[in-house]
Order: structure tokens, then sequence, then C-alpha cells
């Protein structure tokens, strides 16, 4: 979601006849920032450092959920010129101004009316593209600083959705990945699910993909989960966050699933796909986790088998109920927990990679490739994918997979469709 707002931004002061530009040449600095570990909100105060060693310092703006949850301490302790955060960033032009001629220029508001009527049309886009559809959370899992930072769920309406889809799509979009902290806990104005907006994207002519991250498994309906075996366009990959393999764990993080209603979820996906791509999401070393609770993580995993996944130490988040809890664990006890969680998930992708060797598939064409000919895109199951051809970006080539690595296929073309 930060690539999106990314991208908003700097269409927002591209209409100011802003110009891109490295960060030492540039006037104007937004960094874009994340709240979600220490580890990601203290890269803000470095990255300003390295930004003022250059000499000539530009204009700092911060923006996104460091912004939102430090708000004026950011001005206190690094002096920067902009604070704007992820609900109030199409005033960025008029807060740069303000910062221009030397007023405070501070706004973390979450107005009810969404930012996004103020944002520009989007005219020129890559092939594969995000569209934000939901925002914020009201799970409130105990570790979580989303349901702070970003507020509360908030749905686009269906018509918003539709008509930015169709200019993205005019725009050069032939991939769509609708995103939300809660993307599945989108709902229409009519109470209709995310499941009829991807039936209603299905009909744009000249999509060839839809793609939704990321997702709650209390909100994967039935509904979804047909979709899924009967949307064509609709990409055989899901990431569903787990966090842990341990039922006392998930009621601590307050998860309101359990292991095994995580498992007969991906039960009848796979009844419904038997295809699907799995993504998850796991945090060690929660609060209080033991040895035996982390092995159930381990055999969940086993269990799962996994195409890939995100993993983290757990990092202890101002404000929220975990930061509070008894049993923190040593350092040592997490590096070790964290490297043994992702030795079973590298083996797991890259089993999954080694499958997918001998299949003929659509590879959508998203940018050149390091060698000269070579191409770079994706796969239905979201691997990267080389190839050598004279297909141009946003091509899609039908290709058969001839070898796999760790992180990558590669692959030979087979036959190409028009753009
Ligand atoms: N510590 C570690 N990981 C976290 N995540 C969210 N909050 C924390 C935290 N305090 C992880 C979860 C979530 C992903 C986006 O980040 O796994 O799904
Ligand atoms: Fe955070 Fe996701 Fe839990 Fe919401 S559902 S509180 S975003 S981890």
């Amino acid at each position: 979601m930060n690539v999106y707002d990314g991208e908003r931004m700097a269409e927002l002061m591209a209409e100011q006849g802003l110009t891109p530009a490295e960060a030492n040449e540039a006037d104007l600095v937004v960094l874009n920032t994340c709240h979600i570990r220490e580890k990601a909100t203290e890269k803000v105060y470095s990255d300003i450092g390295r930004l003022r060693k250059h000499g000539r310092t530009p204009m700092i703006a911060v923006a996104g959920c460091v912004a939102q949850a430090e708000g004026e301490e950011i001005v206190r302790r690094a002096g920067v010129d902009v604070v704007v955060g992820p609900q109030a960033y199409h005033n960025l032009p008029k807060l740069v101004a303000d910062a221009a001629s030397g007023k405070a220029a501070l706004d973390t508001d979450m107005p009810l009316d969404s930012k996004f009527g103020a944002l520009p049309a989007r005219k020129r886009v890559s092939p594969s593209a995000f569209l934000t559809v939901q925002e914020g959370c009201d799970k409130f899992c105990t570790y979580c600083v989303v349901p702070y930072t970003r507020g509360a769920e908030v749905s686009r309406p269906f018509a918003a959705v539709i008509d930015e889809a169709k200019a993205l799509v005019d725009a050069g979009a032939r991939e769509i990945t609708l995103l939300g902290q809660n993307v599945n806990a989108w709902s229409g104005e009519d109470g209709r699910g995310l499941d009829a907006l991807i039936r209603e994207l299905d009909r744009i002519e000249g999509l060839a993909r839809i793609r939704y991250t990321t997702s709650h498994p209390n909100d994967m309906t039935q509904g979804l989960i047909d979709a899924h075996g009967e949307v064509e366009k609709l990409m055989p990959f899901l990431h569903l966050p787990v966090q842990s393999g341990n039922d006392r764990v998930l009621k601590a993080m307050n998860r309101s699933h359990t292991r095994d209603s995580y498992l007969r979820i991906l039960d009848r996906v796979r009844e419904a796909r038997p295809d699907i791509a799995l993504s998850g999401d796991f945090i060690v070393g929660f609060p209080g986790e033991t040895d035996a609770e982390f092995e159930d993580t381990l055999s969940l995993v086993d269990q799962v088998r996994h195409a890939q996944a995100f993993s983290f130490k757990y990092s202890p988040r101002p404000g929220t109920p975990a930061a509070e809890m008894d049993g923190a664990l040593p350092a040592a006890v997490m590096d070790e927990r964290l490297q043994r969680l992702q030795a079973a998930l590298n083996r797991d992708q890259a089993a999954f990679n080694a499958d997918t060797v001998g299949r003929t598939c659509d590879v959508l064409i998203e940018r050149k490739g390091k060698l000269p000919g070579q191409m770079l895109g994706k796969s239905p199951w979201l691997q990267s994918v080389h190839l050598m051809t004279d297909a141009a970006i946003g091509d899609m080539v039908t290709v058969e997979i001839v070898s796999a690595g760790p992180n990558s296929l590669g692959g030979v073309e087979r036959v190409r469709a028009a753009a």
C-alpha cells in the first residue's frame, strides 16, 4: 500500500510541476514511512540523517504511518518541514507550499471524506498496477499498530473502484492488485463483498489479471473462495496471514481464528482452486511463546507447504496491548526461531518453484532483465520469470517453465498474445 500511496503522491506533485530527481539533487524529498516494526520506524531517522549529509539540505516531508503515529515528535526530533499522515496526503501540495513560506505544515487528520476524490486521474501506469479499495483495520491484533495508524476499516464505494480500475486499464494496466489492510473485509454500500467487486472487474476488457492483498482468515467468505474457482482472471494466489500455529498464542494475539479453522479455510480454497499458491505472514517470539508453541508453527508450515511467506521477529510497538505483556524473549531465542522458520519456508518455496518446471503458463512482461534481450515477468502464481523474448513490457506471453531457483524461474516463449 505504501507503493500505491507513493505513486499517488508523486502524481500529485507532478501536477505542481515537479519532476522526479535523485535524493541528493532533489528540492523536496518525501519519505513514505512504515511503523509496523521498530526497525522500519528507526530507518526514517537514519534516512533523514543521510539526506542532510550531502550539505545541500532538501525540504523533507515525512508521510505514512510514522508521520501518523509520531506527529510533532518528528519535527522536534528531526526538524523536518512537512508531516503528513496516510489519510491526509491529498493535502501534500498545500503543506509543501506552507512549509516553503515558513508556516507549520503538519496534517495527521483522518477526515471522513476520503482523500481519493481529491487525487488526480491516473495517466500512465505499469502493466501491474495497485488499486486501494479498503483501508484501516478493526481487528486489533494485540501486537499491531495498524488499527491506530491507519484507523477504522473503510471501504471505497463500488463505482469509485470500478472507475479507477477502468482508468488504470486505459493508462496501461493489464493486471490490477486490489489493496487493503484487510482487503477481503471490503464491503459495498449494499453489503456485497470483495467477490462481487472481483466479478465486476472480470468484465473489464483489456484487464487480464486480478489479485488482492492482504487478507484476514475471518473475512474469507464462501463467495470469495468460490470466485477462486470460477473467475478466470482471478490469479491462483492467496496471501493469508496466520502468524502462529499454536492456539494459545493465537488467542493472546487476539487473532480470532485457530490453527484448525485456518487450515480448514485453506482446504476449502484448495478445493475451489487446486493449483493455488499459498502465502502467509508469521511472527516468532511473541511474548511468552514457548519452545513447544513455536514447534506448532513449524508443524503448521510443514502441513501447508507455502509457495512463499513473510516471517518476522516480534517487535513491541508502543501503545499496543502486547507491548505490556510479560514474557519477552531474549534476542538469541528469537533469532534462532526465525532462522529455523525461514529455513522451512525457503525449503517449501524452492519446492513449489521446482514443481512449476515443465508447466506452460502465461507470463505478464513487466520489465527488462539484466541481459540483452532478456525480459522479466510474473507467472500466475506470482513467481518472477525471466526469458529471452522480443515481447514488450505489458505483453502476455505463453511460456514453458524450464528452470527454477529459490527466488525465480526461467522460461522459454511459446506463443504470444497481442497486448
Ligand atoms: N512485530 C512483528 N511483526 C509484526 N507484524 C505486524 N505487527 C508486528 C509486530 N509488532 C507483521 C504481521 C503482519 C505483517 C504485515 O507484519 O505478520 O501480518
Ligand atoms: Fe494488524 Fe492485520 Fe491484525 Fe489488522 S488484522 S490488527 S492489520 S495484523
